[in-house]
């Protein structure tokens, strides 16, 4: 028989064969979908998904071939494909990074029939979590706040139309669809500097709300009425 158990219950566990070798990743190498493989699987933060019903894209000859058999997770953002790169070491990623892997989870158990999870990096060889998938999902939480933070701010002051010519130079304006923002107010042009920023980007602020018009972290264009819905850009 195969190296590859399963633990009753709902949670089911990839465990290695009892005691012995090899070690679950390379139990994992077996389901490449080669002929004479147990089958086509990948692993993503140490779910293991069968892919078979995504043989064009994971199998022999498939241009994703090489998430076959493993867990390369940091592959799935970073777009390293490199055997480098193909690692479920996702310890260098951004919280927003982390964001888009669950993302990328939330794909497969969408699409994809789980069949168990990996001892590894994210499991125990009882399938708990381990310490490091723990940090990995504080990584997220602190994606997912940063995330509601943008979009939050992404309404409050949604970004300007833009455009620019040799000719003419620069202008941006709002509108009540500007920033992809459907509003009932069109706003006026502002530069908004992040905090500890020397970089601003166009922001629509509504000039009916004083206490939106005196936020410190925007500036006025210089030279633009300060209730223009359009401005030009001096070129300095
Ligand atoms: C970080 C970079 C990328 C990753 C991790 C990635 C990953 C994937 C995966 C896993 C699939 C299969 C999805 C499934 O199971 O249905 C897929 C499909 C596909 N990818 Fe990518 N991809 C990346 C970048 C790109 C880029 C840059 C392009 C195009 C220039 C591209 C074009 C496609 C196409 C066209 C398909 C669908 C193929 C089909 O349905 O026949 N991908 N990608």
């Amino acid at each position: 028989m195969s190296g590859v158990r399963w633990r009753s219950g709902l949670d089911r566990v990839l465990l290695s064969a009892l005691g012995a070798s090899p070690p679950p990743p390379d139990e994992l190498r077996r389901y490449r979908g080669e002929p004479g493989s147990p089958g086509l699987y990948l692993s993503l933060l140490g779910h293991v998904f069968d892919v078979s019903k995504g043989q064009k894209h994971y199998g022999p000859g498939g241009g994703y071939h090489f998430f076959a058999g493993r867990d390369a997770s940091r592959a799935f953002v970073s777009g390293d494909f490199t055997e480098t790169g193909l690692t479920d070491d996702v310890s260098d990623l951004s919280p927003a990074e982390v964001v888009t892997l669950y993302d990328w989870l939330a794909f497969y158990q969408r699409d994809y029939k789980p069949v168990g999870r990996l001892v590894g990096r994210y499991y125990s060889d009882t399938g708990q979590p381990t310490e490091y998938l723990r940090h990995v999902e504080a990584t997220l939480a602190e994606g997912l706040k940063l995330k509601a933070q943008a979009e939050a701010e992404s309404k409050l002051f949604p970004s300007c139309n833009s455009e620019w010519s040799a000719s003419a130079g620069g202008r941006v304006w709002c509108s009540t669809q500007s920033g992809g923002v459907h509003r009932n107010w069109v706003g006026v042009p502002r530069m908004l500097f992040s905090p500890g920023s020397a970089s601003s980007r166009c922001v629509c602020v509504q000039s009916s709300d004083p206490l939106k018009l005196d936020n410190p972290n925007l500036r006025e264009y210089e030279g633009c009425p300060p209730l223009a819905e359009s401005c030009t850009i001096q070129s300095s």
